[in-house]
């Protein structure tokens, strides 16, 4: 559009140039050379202000252009770029009778020239007014398509977006329902088939109970390998064999802009779940960094406190305006995931930002205070003897 604009404005300046060229050597009465001039300046002002209604502007380019067409034929020429000013500016029913009609004043100016009026000084203005409003129809129906198929693909991403969240969502709650099963088929009937032994160890005699005490040890010790299996199972491999410095560590030096971690404080065991949390919440936020900042610098850094553990993830980068949510509309859900996510967990979120300021997404989980390892560690041995 805009090069467009610039073509136009280019061809508007060359024509009248040449047209005014002789006038300027003095062949001319002096009224051709100001009038020119002050058409010139008119053009040049209407060009610089932009005006969102260029009528009146058009109006006066016009009136100074058919005054100077009346004094000289040369200026013929000129009306080319003016009928796509015409043909832009104003609805069909008036640009095509502009065009006509600027197109009429031509041949009257040649037929009033030396030499009168042949056929060929009818053909050209005609000719040259057909093809301007041609390719004036031309341009904006492409222009119609273009913003269509603009119309379409947004359309498009939207509903991929949607889409994808859907199956995030989906996703989800098949994972829950995974779980709840086996739950279910495992942890809870061992639960409730300890709880009747007890009962039943209560008041049989001191030989069945042993046997009854036996059998609990042995369905409790099943029980804690099923239970831990599914604490494996729901650990991300990148925290399976490693501590969450080191994973951090990891998935920071795996990030462009490289990104320095710091580590803070003296790392201890956190439970899994919370472990899980600031893994994912660090790859989201440095997704982000990676995608959205272009950053220079991005800085992880993981501190080990008293009863907390706090995350912060800092870059350089554009920044945003937190709340705001994308200029393209869609809905998103990394900010709203990692925030739910932390909540889950009694910690909390914090994302600061301004355009042009870098982002800081800081989390703070609370943890019990470094305990020794618990019942957990129980082992079946301990049962039976007790
Ligand atoms: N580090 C960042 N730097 C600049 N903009 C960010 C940053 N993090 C998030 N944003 C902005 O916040 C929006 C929401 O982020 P998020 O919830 O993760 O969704 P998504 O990454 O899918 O766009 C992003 O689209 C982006 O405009
Ligand atoms: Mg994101």
């Amino acid at each position: 559009m805009r090069l467009v604009g610039l073509a136009l404005h280019g061809a508007f300046y060359a024509l009248l140039a040449v047209a005014l060229g002789p006038s300027l050597l003095g062949t001319e009465p002096p009224a051709v050379p100001a009038l020119g001039l002050l058409l010139a300046a008119a053009y040049g002002a209407g060009v610089v202000r932009r005006a969102a209604r260029p009528g009146p502007w058009l109006a006066v380019v016009t009136a100074l252009w058919l005054a100077l067409l009346a004094l000289d034929h040369g200026f013929s020429y000129v009306a080319f770029p003016l009928f796509f000013h015409f043909l832009r500016a104003m609805p069909v029913r008036w640009s095509l009778p502009a065009v006509a009609a600027s197109t009429a004043a031509v041949v009257a100016a040649q037929a009033a020239a030396p030499g009168g009026l042949t056929a060929a000084k009818v053909i050209g203005p005609v000719a040259g007014a057909l093809v301007a409003v041609l390719t004036a129809y031309g341009y904006a129906a492409l222009y119609r398509e273009s913003a269509r198929r603009q119309g379409l693909i947004d359309d498009l991403v939207r509903t991929r977006d949607e889409l994808a969240a859907a199956q995030r969502e989906a996703g989800r709650l098949a994972e829950r329902q995974r779980l709840a099963r086996e739950i279910h088929d495992t942890l809870a009937q061992g639960l409730s088939s300890i709880v009747l032994l007890a009962r039943a160890a209560e008041t049989a005699d001191p030989a069945t109970s042993r046997a009854h005490v036996r059998e609990v040890g042995r369905t409790a010790a099943d029980n804690l390998a099923e239970a831990r299996r599914f604490v494996r199972a729901l650990t991300p491999p990148a925290l399976e064999d490693t501590p969450l410095p080191e994973a951090l560590r990891r998935v920071t030096a795996r990030t462009a802009p490289t990104a320095a971690f710091r580590l803070d404080g003296e790392p201890r065991a956190l439970p899994v779940e919370t472990e899980v949390a600031l893994l994912r919440l660090t790859q989201e936020a440095l997704a982000n960094v990676t995608r959205h900042a272009r950053a220079e610098h991005a800085a992880v850094t993981l501190s080990y406190l008293d009863g907390e553990v706090t995350l912060d993830i800092y870059d350089d980068g554009v920044g945003f305006t937190p709340g705001r949510g994308p200029a393209d509309g869609r809905r998103t859900f990394g900010l709203h995931g990692m925030r739910e996510r932390i909540a889950e967990l009694g910690g909390t979120l914090t994302v600061e930002s301004a355009p042009g300021e870098g982002t800081a997404v800081a989390a703070a989980v609370p943890v019990r205070p470094a305990a020794p390892a618990g019942p957990a560690a129980t082992e079946p041995g301990a049962l039976e003897a007790a």
